[in-house]
């Protein structure tokens, strides 16, 4: 496994074939949507491929409170003028670059409005405000991710707009491949990375339980870190996965005793 990370590109382990399912869909002009758990390495990925492919990249992290004019723009007062400000989708298009819209469902229903046009044949984006239309150049992408754990129906991705998206399902990585990614990030041995690799194995089986969601990559790589800069097991794993997991204090008990199997 070669696991050197170059300044220009953002290190990014692949766990399966999806480098090359990007740069095909890239090629293709078509949408791409990333499935799966929080911090398990989505938006690294994009972060890792646009580098690749050497095009800007504009992510939006969306919230409930996203309109389509904060991806599109809006006129603002400048110096007493009113001036027209693109928004980061319209920058992305207007570039022929690549924009990320992070956990899109959480974004108000307007947005799917502004994208129906954009992922199908006509590639287009409508600038209502200005009466634009741009018709996106080749190296234009969109790139939208959503996290299928969350059982709320409203939090669901309606079919009208997930069929205009090819998809790909992320996961946890293997052992293997986790306590390397773990051990690349933090900088703590891979020999002290395994046991905490194994722990997240026995939470993750726990999750839907107890707990709403397994324990991440990103955590892992937290607890690994303050161990790095030599904080004790217990300290750190109390700071990076308990805490963090859950605020009832049986879960956080019952993780202390799996803990404690594990490094006992
Ligand atoms: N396959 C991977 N290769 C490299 N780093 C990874 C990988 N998976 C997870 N990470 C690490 O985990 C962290 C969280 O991943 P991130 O991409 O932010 O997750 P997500 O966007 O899925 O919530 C990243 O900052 C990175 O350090
Ligand atoms: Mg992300």
């Amino acid at each position: 496994m070669n696991m050197q990370a170059t300044p220009q590109l953002p290190f990014y382990q692949a766990t399966a074939r999806e480098c090359d399912l990007f740069e095909t869909a890239y090629e293709n002009g078509l949408p791409l949507l990333l499935k799966g758990p929080t911090g398990c390495g989505k938006t690294r990925f994009v972060e890792h491929m646009a580098a690749k492919l050497g095009k800007p990249l504009y992510t939006v992290a969306c919230h409930d409170d996203l309109s389509a004019a904060d991806l599109i723009g809006r006129y603002l007062l400048k110096g007493g003028e009113t001036v027209w400000v693109d928004g980061p989708l319209t920058r992305a298009v207007r570039e022929g670059g690549i924009c990320y819209l992070d956990e899109v469902v959480e974004a108000r229903k307007d947005v799917t409005v502004v994208l129906h046009p954009l992922t199908d044949t006509r590639r287009t984006l409508m600038i209502d405000r200005t009466g634009e239309e741009l018709v996106a150049p080749k190296g234009f992408m969109l790139v939208a991710s959503y996290n299928p754990g969350y059982q709320n129906v409203l939090k669901r991705l309606k079919p009208s707009t997930r069929q205009r998206f090819l998809s790909v399902s992320f996961d946890f990585p293997t052992p293997e491949i986790e306590i390397a990614v773990v051990s690349q990030e933090s900088g703590l041995e891979a020999g002290r990375v395994a046991p905490l690799v194994r722990l997240a194995g026995h939470i993750r089986a726990l999750s839907g339980m107890d707990l709403e969601e397994g324990v991440s990559t990103r955590l892992l790589i937290y607890a690994a870190t303050l161990m790095a800069g030599g904080m004790g097991v217990d300290q750190a794993l109390e700071a990076a996965i308990i805490e963090p997991l859950s605020d009832e204090p049986d879960v956080g008990q019952a993780l202390r005793d799996l803990i404690s199997t594990i490094y006992g």
